[in-house]
């Protein structure tokens, strides 16, 4: 590829500003040697300011998202781009969410470049589990495993019932929730159906991918093994395996 769409595609600037960057002999390749805006170039032989570019296409990475982010590329208040390098938000093509967390929900928050893989992890066919904990503003009444596993339970103004979902009681006002898919809004809207309401939302897996030890407000880029973790058959067991 050549040099100057290589790095305005990876968020450097426009190619008006990217070009400028050149005519300053700031790019190189791995030899120091000046690169030059048509010249053909492997993306692992260029360096800016002698630094290393940013990963290339196909980039995808794990983000602990924190309350009070949106995930979204435009809002008036906090996004989750204000937790990444500035760069990028200006990717091409765009570093997008895997599906949403709502503004107050944390947890593990994929997002990637990469169209077809966005797709295999959100697409219901996929069945990829991801695991909520659930803090509730009243107590469990008893029967909501039994709803959310029936396959019958249908959120206000669908037409189609939910997939069964597993619910793990963990304490009067606290549980696990796990979902195969991934309707607008899905674990409020369910626990508004049973006539609770959902005081505080963590996702802590998605298939066989963890946080691990990533802190709150962090991001990492995902390697293979990440990604064959994630697709794991059993989820719980290729998390155990791999770590
Ligand atoms: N379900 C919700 O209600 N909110 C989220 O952020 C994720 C799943």
């Amino acid at each position: 590829m050549k040099a100057l769409k290589l790095i305005a595609n990876l968020g450097y600037g426009s190619r008006k500003d990217v070009a400028a960057i050149f005519r300053e002999g700031r790019i190189t390749d791995a030899n120091g040697e000046v690169l030059y805006a048509d010249d053909q170039v492997e993306h692992a032989n260029v360096q800016i300011d002698g630094e290393p570019l940013d990963p290339p296409f196909p980039l995808t990475l794990m983000l602990h998202k924190p309350v009070g982010y949106t995930c979204s590329t435009k809002d008036p208040g906090a996004i989750i781009y204000e937790l990444l390098p500035h760069r990028f938000r200006l990717r091409s093509p765009l570093l997008a969410s895997v599906g949403r967390l709502d503004r107050e929900t944390t947890g593990l928050l994929l997002m990637t470049d990469d169209g077809a893989l966005l797709h295999k992890i959100v697409s219901p066919r996929s069945k990829l589990e991801k695991v909520y904990d659930v803090t509730l503003a009243r107590d469990l009444r008893g029967d909501e495993a039994k709803t959310f596993a029936s396959g019958k339970l249908k959120l206000e103004s669908e037409r189609e019932p939910l997939a069964p979902a597993t619910l793990e009681v963990l304490g009067p006002r606290q549980a696990r929730l796990i979902l195969t898919e991934g309707r607008y809004h899905q674990a409020r809207r369910m626990f508004a159906a049973v006539g609770n309401h959902v005081e505080a939302l963590h996702r802590s897996r998605i298939g066989g991918l963890t946080l691990g030890d990533l802190e709150e407000g962090n991001w990492r880029v995902l390697q293979e093994r990440d990604l064959a973790r994630l697709f794991a058959k059993d989820s719980r067991q290729g998390d155990e395996m791999m770590t």
